[in-house]
């Protein structure tokens, strides 16, 4: 059978999913966008998956109680162990309202066998576009990495300093590169 690689896991709002501000919980739509994923990941790999990351997590627009929630999530880029998956979600107001874009992430889920990292197949990368999402999913990894390398080091650099140090570049964040 033809392996799948999408998934689609939808939820009406109900009242125990709000904030104070009556609206639904980012928490809540990151619970769905979570396991949406581990969806996608788990079809395509056919294989337990765990989340490793969840990145540029944006909450576009609040969604209100009474609304309709969809989760589309798709494998964008596979690595060895672990599948890129690119997710969105919709509000619908049910009475007729238009159906929106309330959310967009990457998750990085990575296939396990007995918690170890485990190699999945790879994605085609045969037609223009599948080689368009091959190459855009392995520069974004890349650039990802040399994100989580630069804030490491800023990191170090910064616990690294004197308080007169910190000062100066408070001041003047430019001066000593930091900016
Ligand atoms: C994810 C996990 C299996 C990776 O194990 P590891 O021993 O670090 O394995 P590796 O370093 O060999 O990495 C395996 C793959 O995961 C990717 N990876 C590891 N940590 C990552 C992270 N934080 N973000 C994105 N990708 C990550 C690696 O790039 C590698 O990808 P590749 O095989 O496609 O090249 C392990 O860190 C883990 O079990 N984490 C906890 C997962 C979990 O409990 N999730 C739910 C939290 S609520």
């Amino acid at each position: 059978m033809e392996r799948k690689k999408h998934a689609i896991l939808s939820e009406l709002v109900a009242p125990e999913m709000a904030n104070v501000h009556g609206t639904m919980f980012g928490g809540v739509l990151l619970s769905l966008l979570d396991k949406a994923a581990y969806v996608a990941a788990t079809r395509w790999s056919r294989s337990p998956c765990v989340t490793a990351s969840l990145d540029q997590v944006s909450f576009l627009s609040p969604v209100q109680i009474g609304e309709y929630v969809s989760v589309h999530a798709e494998v964008f880029h596979v690595g060895t162990s672990s599948m890129t998956i690119s997710i969105e979600a919709f509000a619908e107001d049910l009475r007729g309202g238009e159906r929106r874009t309330v959310c967009r992430c990457f998750a990085t889920m990575v296939a396990v066998h007995n918690g170890q990292p485990l190699a999945v197949p790879a994605l085609e990368c045969r037609t223009p576009d599948q080689k368009r999402a091959c190459l855009h999913g392995f520069l974004r990894k890349k650039l990802l990495r040399t994100r989580e390398h630069e804030l490491d080091l800023l990191e170090k650099r910064i616990a690294g300093m004197d308080d007169d140090s910190i000062e100066a570049a408070l001041s003047d964040p430019g001066a000593g590169g930091l900016a």
